[in-house]
Parts: C-alpha cells; structure tokens; sequence
C-alpha cells in the first residue's frame, strides 16, 4: 500500500485560505469555537447532549459500551427513526411545512408538508405490513429519486425492518447478490424512473434478479413512468392498488438504539461488496447533529443535497439528517444536463434554494459546460456549498466559489464514507476558515489521525494512513452476517492498536489541516462512485473469453477517476484477435457490455486494452502499480521485483502506440 504523492498544485494553492464572514458567524448555528475542547474533554457527554435532539421513548442507560471494535451506543434507549424525522414535527408549526419538494426530470413536481409526509409513509407502512412484513425483517428498494423512495425508506424504519436501498444504476446481477446477502423479504421498485428523457427499467432488471432471490415472497411496484411492465400474479402488486382505502397513521415500532435501521452495499477490496450495517439511536444522533452544524440549517431553508438515496449520501443527507431536523429537502429525479445544462441552476432558482450539497465531479462538469449556464439563472438565495464524495481540486473549488456562490457563500468539503455514516471531517462554516482542496478539521466529537504503517502518528506535512482513533455514533456496527470481515478490514490493518482504518491517504499541513490524498486500497472512485477493481475484475473473467484481467483507476479530468482494463484473451480467443477474425473493436465492446450486465452502467470501463501478457511479480501477483504508471503515461516505476520487466516495457510501447 503506498500513499499517492500529492500534487504540485494543491502544495501550491495551500496558502490560499477564505475565512468566515462575520455576519456568517453572528447567525451561524455553531458560533464558538470552544465546542472542540468541550467535546474533546468529555466525548460521551458531548454525544450525550446532541442525542437530546431526538425524541427517546426512553433515555439510555449508557452513552457507549466499546468493546473495541464493536460498539453500542445509547445503551437501552428507545426511539423509533421514522417518529423523529416525521411524527414529531407534527405537534409543532412545521406540521405545514414543506418536508420534501420533488421535482422530476420530465418537470412534474410536488410537494409535501410534513403533514403529507405522515399521511404517506404511514400509509406506506401499513401496506407493508399488509403484505406480512414484520419486525426485524430486511426490505430491498430499488427505486428512481422519486419522495417515494424517502417515504419507503421511512415506512420500512416505521415497523423496524431494516431495509437495503440498491442504486437504480446498478444491474439485475447487482441487485441479486444484494437481495440475497441479506435475505430480504420483500422488494419495493416502480416501473421505472427517468434519466436523460429515457427510462431506466427498473421492474425489468427486479424480474431478472429475482429468477434467483429465493427470500423475496412479495413485490411492491410504484407507478412512475406508466409503461407496460409484466405483474407475476401472487407476486407483485401495484403499491396505488393497495394502497386505496388504507388506514392513515398507526403507530411506531419502539426500537432499540442498537437496533438495525438499514444495510447499505458498499465496494471493498475484494469482488464481493459489504453490506455496512447502521443501527438506530447513534446513526440518527449523528446524521442530525452534523446536518445542523455542518449545514447550518435553519427552519426557513431548502435544502438541496443531490445524491441519489442508493449512496450513503442520500442516507444520511437527503433522508435522515434533515427530516430529524425538520428541513426541506429537495429530491429531483434526472440528470443535470436536461434538457439543458442549467437544470440545477434552474432547481435552485424555482425553489429557492439556501444550501446546496454536490459532488466534485458534478462540478467539474458544471465547469466544462461553461459558466454562461448557472449565470442565467438567479442564485441569489445560496447562502452555503457542500461538496463530498472525492477529493476537490482547487480550481474546481475556485469555479463553485465564484460562479455558484458568487464568492459570498462558504463552502464545506465533507470527508466521510458509507461506513462513518455521517460527516467526520468539515469546515464548521462559521467559525473554521477553508482551504481550497482541503477538507480542514475534524468534527467536534471526532478524532482522527494520519499513522504510519506501524500506527505511530506521522508529523505535519506527510502523507500517511487515514485513521479513526476513537468510536463515533454513526460508526458502522458491522458487516453484514460477517463480524470477522469487519474485524479484519476496519481495525486489523494496523497490528496492535484499536484504530478504525479509512483505507483513505492524507496528510496534515502545518495548520492541522487535513488534504486528503485518496484511497490506498483497491478501492477506486469513479465520478463519485464508489468501486472496486476486483469486482470489475471478476466481471470480466466471468466472461468465457477472458484468462485474466487488471483493473486500475487512471486519471480523470472529469471523473476524478476513469476505469481502465488490461485483459488477456483465452489462446483460442487470443489466435482470433491475432488473425483478425474477430477485431479489437467487436472483443472491448462485448466485454464493456458484460461488466454492465454484471454491475452496471457505473462501472463500464473506460477502456479495454488486450494484452499477451500482465506485468507479474516472481510470485505471480499482477503489478498494478505498473499498469497505472503505462496508463496515466508515466515513466515505469521500479520494476526489479517482476518476474520478466520486458513484458511490462513491451506492455508500455504496445499501449502507447495503440496496438
Ligand atoms: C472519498 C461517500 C476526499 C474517500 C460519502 C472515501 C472523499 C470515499 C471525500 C467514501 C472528500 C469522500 N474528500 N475524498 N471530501 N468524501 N471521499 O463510501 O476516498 O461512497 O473513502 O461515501 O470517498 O465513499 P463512500
């Protein structure tokens, strides 16, 4: 594992720094800076006061039993998910206020107060209990960004059954295995949703994953976009038939604070992905205190932060963080370029939106696009940027400052991951000052280091492993139905110290600020998304042609991170290339197609390049190290452990020429 070398650039841009504006501070729901100290002098009582924000059907007995690595937070409380982000608004004056405003790609819109809210999720809920789902039983959702997917989600947290949200963009396949790990009972998906004016067949892909989902009994389809799509009879049943003449209300699930709220699929290392469970009282804990700090969220907000529900993003910031805080939040359904490239700009301006929380690469896109596109539009509500996902480069830092924010708005870089479940390291926006490219300080509450590979704390200025050092509310618990996984890839990495590894690099400059550097692991980011190389790996030698492949990330303008594929062919299949019977061209097309049967569009290579051979170590481990430097066009790094250098030299002329 080696930490990428930072770039010249963000070394360069590291002197820039924009401090908090003081009117910014004088309304900033985080105004004094001591809160770091108080939190850090007492972590179990600074949780402790932030989990007063939700409503407990009784208190805990305990802030934290840590029995490293596993840990219980809120020890005995009571509380049910669903209550605080819907029920409990009701008895205040935001019962008419608006709780989602959706708007879809085709331009319908809609909005619901959180009056609306209740009336819908709870009839949602019993139509899920109608069809026998109880307690403790887990739900897949494989949804388009429609409130549907926010109201299902709450249902399901309504009656205690934990459920597993699966990327629309993700394939039949995809969909299967998660299905299956983690046994869900029930599948909830629509007929489809809109992308880019196309439909993306939702029910289609469900039927084929579900050929082999012996858990599911039942399916709940949403209407959405209206076309024909074929209804197993005892199966599936359309959600607005059910749905008439349903009890509105009935009552929550009393749930324990260490109870499963939901599983989420995330890549790891290996081919198969985790299924990262969050529980109750300390997912929720944590997801609303840092919506309120982070965002400084105010009642007269909307709030826009547009990630899709099937990341973790969508979890915590579009669903649960501002529902428990009584926000707006905004769900549109399609793409940012239709019909035009100014459909965001437009979102904002229609709704008027105060806070807005994207991606770099969305904003690397904005950029491309040209600023002509947002400057049509009025923006003038903006009053705080996020970003999240990846790491921003300066300039696009400096684009979204000056032509998104108009130079008046902070912006937050939020560092965290599916398995923090909520934002560890950010800018408090008015009290910590920002640096272009760096995502600044941890959260109060948060402790974070940068160690060597011995765990010893590496000095100011050098890169080194990302870890956690102490256990925060809405920490992953485990993985799903593989506690020794967790075990080993979260807090074995680093022998001899209780330390949660981020499998991310970073490094400290002199002012404590953290720059992160990416991940060390196989682990690549892909315009935000999340993958891994051995999972696109494994889709390809799934395919008959293929003996071996390497998947790496090589470096994107756009995207952060593009995929790249070295591929050898089976000799059969290796003689046709040869003899031209078959060309490169009909070889790379079928073999992007079948990664995206296997996983999804997502993760459609960017490139294939046949090869005879891989560059091997003497023990025969593929050298990706290598395949990067032939990729991104650099000189070969050290090579003295391959088995045979003249491979990877031959490797490097063949790819340079295109052959
Ligand atoms: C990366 C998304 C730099 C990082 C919430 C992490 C970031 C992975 C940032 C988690 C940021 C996320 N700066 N890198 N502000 N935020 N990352 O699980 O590599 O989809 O490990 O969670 O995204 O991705 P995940």
């Amino acid at each position: 594992m080696a930490v990428k070398k930072e770039t010249i650039e963000t070394l360069l841009e590291e002197s820039r720094i924009f401090h908090p504006d003081e009117q910014f501070t004088r309304q900033a729901n985080v105004k004094n800076r001591d809160i770091y100290a108080e939190a850090r002098a007492n972590p179990r009582i600074f949780w402790a006061m932030q989990a007063e924000r939700l409503d407990w059907y009784r208190k805990w007995d305990q802030v934290l039993d840590w029995e490293p690595p596993f840990a219980k937070w809120f020890v005995n409380g009571k509380l049910n998910a669903c209550y605080n982000c819907v029920d409990r608004h009701l008895n205040t004056w935001r019962k008419n206020k608006a709780a989602i405003i959706f708007e879809g790609e085709p331009g319908d819109s809609r909005i619901l107060t959180y009056w609306d809210l209740w009336r819908e999720v709870t009839q949602f809920a019993n139509v899920l209990r109608m069809l026998g789902v109880r307690k403790g039983d887990r739900v897949a959702i494989y949804l388009p960004m429609i409130a549907e997917a926010a109201i299902a989600m709450l249902a399901c947290a309504r009656i205690g059954a934990p459920h597993s949200v699966v990327f629309g963009g993700f394939s039949a396949e995809a969909l299967r295995d998660r299905i299956n790990d983690a046994g869900a009972k029930l599948l909830i998906t629509a007929d489809g949703g809109w992308r880019r004016g196309k439909i993306v067949p939702l029910k289609r892909n469900a039927d084929a994953a579900l050929t082999e989902c012996p858990s599911v009994d039942k399916v709940l389809v949403v209407k959405r976009t209206g076309q024909e799509v074929p209804m197993q009879d005892g199966r599936d049943y359309w959600y607005d038939n059910l749905v008439v003449g349903v009890t509105v209300g009935g009552p929550c699930e009393e749930m324990d604070s260490e109870d499963m709220l939901f599983i989420l699929y995330t890549s790891g290392t290996t081919g198969k992905p985790k299924g990262v469970v969050h529980t109750t009282g300390g997912y929720l804990t944590g997801v609303s205190t840092t919506h309120h700090m982070v965002f400084d969220i105010k009642d007269r907000d909307v709030y826009w932060c547009t990630a899709d529900v099937g990341w973790v993003t969508g979890h915590s910031y579009v669903v649960y963080g501002p529902l428990a805080n009584g926000a707006t939040t905004v769900i549109y359904e399609g793409a940012p370029d239709f019909p035009e490239f100014d459909r965001f700009w437009a979102i904002i301006e229609r709704y008027g939106v105060n806070v807005f929380y994207t991606a770099p690469t969305a904003i690397r896109a904005f950029m491309k696009w040209g600023e002509e596109w947002p400057a049509r539009r009025d923006l003038s509500s903006l009053r705080l940027l996020g970003t999240v996902g990846e790491p921003i480069n300066p300039e696009a830092w400096i684009w979204y400052h000056k032509h998104i924010g108009s130079e008046r708005c902070p912006i937050v870089d939020t560092w965290w991951q599916t398995e923090t479940g909520m934002i560890m390291i950010s800018a408090l926006p008015g009290i910590i000052s920002t640096k272009p490219g760096s995502a600044s300080v941890p959260l109060p509450g948060v402790e974070i280091d940068v160690v060597d590979k011995e765990g010893n704390s590496v000095m100011l200025g050098k890169g080194g492993f990302l870890v956690i050092k102490e256990p925060w509310p809405a920490m992953l618990r485990t993985i799903y139905g593989d506690n020794e996984r967790y075990v080993r890839e979260y807090w074995g990495k680093i022998p001899g110290h209780t330390l949660y590894f981020s499998g991310d690099g970073a490094r400290r400059d002199y002012h404590n600020y953290f720059w992160i550097l990416g991940r060390v692991d196989d682990v690549i980011n892909v315009a935000g998304h999340r993958l891994s190389t051995m999972e696109i790996e494994s889709a390809l030698v799934d395919h008959p042609w293929v003996a071996e492949s390497a998947a790496i990330g090589k470096a994107h303008d756009l995207k952060g991170q593009a995929i790249s594929v070295f591929v050898t062919l089976k000799g059969k299949y290796f003689k046709e290339l040869k003899d031209g019977s078959k060309t490169r061209a009909e070889f790379t097309s079928e073999l992007k197609a079948h990664v995206v049967k296997k996983i999804g569009a997502i993760a459609r290579p960017d490139d294939i390049f046949l090869t005879a051979e891989l560059p091997k170590t003497r023990s025969g481990k593929i050298m990706r190290r290598l395949l990067r430097d032939i990729a991104e066009g650099r000189a070969l790094g050290d090579t003295t452990t391959l088995a045979d250098p003249a491979v990877c030299r031959e490797l490097k002329e063949k790819y340079e020429s295109k052959e």
